[in-house]
């Protein structure tokens, strides 16, 4: 079977999704790959390594799409302005990326429209089986650890301690919320840069997890439960949110640096951090909005940009794996590999509609979209 590799054209996008050391694996598994020239430049790997584990360079996207029967990407395929990578691939292709669906309603109706078989690397369930084929948590775990850099290059103060000989420098005070993936790396990635650290969460067991990572653990009591099940959050009540804003004050206006990590369903930011809030905070403080690319968690967040509000620095950095582009691609692509060497037999990808892994994943099939919460938004949408 021929995998297709084109380069990623979306604005920030300096990732690839095969880098290759994996070509050479899949190659190894039965598979020919074609990669588009350049295409793994941005992230440091150049043309003649992958034409060095026997991958193929192809310069013209239509080539390379139109002869392939599985299509990697990172991101979405592209549908509209400049060229339509949907319209290139042959009907019955499989495409493999993280899609994110409910933030791609165009691409995903696409790619049902051109017959495709997608999965969505974001929608495999979180099983112990998936664990390796995971890109949110390979992912999320570099934006945890940027967003510490970033703040701490930004903030006005050191974040460890120090003792000289003008005196004591105390450390820089973090506030993390959320603590999945990348609140859990942000935490250890500030305590290792010497910060006092301190995370809230809203489903229960993570409070040991901040504690195992060196961050003391501050919550309210949950009036109704908050987990949606796979490690996801839900919406928290109203009477939940009032106590939890109560929370969420007092700590950001004793802190330097605020992390809001938070996202429900794994894709959208509840509005955490008011204006109120901010206006609370002290002068010269940060807040880095890790949940930038959901719409973030903070109210005065604008992604992609750092505007300044009452004295208090605010990030909304977009994509902040993409900035990272060598590490986020090895493991990305690593990802895919597991993904599609799981369902390999005879050197062929096989289709099992009775896996669970392939089940959670698969957005279109057939011409249809068959991922349910798509297809709900799809029709919420109007498309
Ligand atoms: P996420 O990106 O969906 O959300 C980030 C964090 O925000 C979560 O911990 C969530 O509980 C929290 N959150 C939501 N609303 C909040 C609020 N109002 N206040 C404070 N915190 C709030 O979650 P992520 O990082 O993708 O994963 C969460 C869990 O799932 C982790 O414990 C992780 O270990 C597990 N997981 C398991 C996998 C597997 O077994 N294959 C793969 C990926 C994650």
């Amino acid at each position: 079977m021929r995998i297709a590799v084109p380069k990623e054209t979306a604005p920030r996008e300096r990732r690839v999704a095969l880098v290759p050391e994996t070509c050479k694996k899949l190659g190894q598994a039965g598979y020919t790959i074609a990669i588009e020239s350049g295409a793994g430049l941005p992230a440091g790997f150049a043309d003649d390594a992958y034409k060095a584990v026997g991958a193929e360079v192809v310069s013209d996207p239509a080539a390379l799409l139109g002869g392939a029967d599985i299509v990697l990407k990172v991101g979405a395929p592209v549908v509209e302005g400049g060229r339509n990578e949907v319209g290139l691939m042959k009907e019955g292709a499989v495409f493999v990326s993280s899609l994110m669906p409910l933030r791609n309603l165009a691409a995903t109706k696409a790619l049902a429209a051109r017959k495709v078989t997608a999965f969505s690397t974001d929608a495999i369930p979180r099983t112990t089986r998936a664990q390796a084929m995971d890109t949110l948590s390979s992912m999320a775990n570099i934006a945890g650890y940027k967003g510490v850099l970033l703040a701490a290059a930004e903030l006005p103060k050191y974040f460890p301690m120090f003792m000289t000989a003008a005196g004591m420098v105390k450390p820089a005070r973090v506030f993390v919320i959320g603590a999945g993936v990348a609140g859990l790396q942000a935490i250890a990635t500030a305590k290792r840069l010497g910060a006092t650290v301190f995370a809230t969460d809203v489903r229960p067991e993570v409070k040991e997890q901040i504690e195992s990572v060196g961050a003391k653990y501050v919550g309210i009591e949950l009036k109704q439960d908050a987990q949606a099940g796979g490690g996801y959050a839900k919406e928290l009540s109203a009477e939940d949110q009032a106590r939890q804003r109560q929370l969420l004050a007092e700590q950001c206006a004793q802190v330097d640096v605020v992390i809001p990590t938070a996202l429900i369903g794994g894709v959208f930011a509840p509005k955490l951090i008011s204006a109120e809030i901010v206006k609370t905070m002290r002068p010269g403080s940060i807040i880095v909005d890790l949940a930038a690319d959901g719409g973030g968690n903070c109210e005065l967040s604008k992604p992609g940009e750092t505007v300044v509000a009452h004295g208090v620095t605010i990030m909304a950095p977009l994509n902040l794996a993409g900035t990272m582009p060598a590490d986020a691609s090895l493991l990305f692509s690593r990802n895919l590999v597991s993904f599609l060497t799981t369902f390999t037999k005879d050197k062929a990808f096989v289709l099992d509609p009775n896996d669970d892994i392939q089940q959670g994943s698969l957005i279109t099939h057939a011409g249809e979209v068959v991922h349910a919460r798509t297809k709900d938004a799809l029709q919420k949408a109007g498309l």
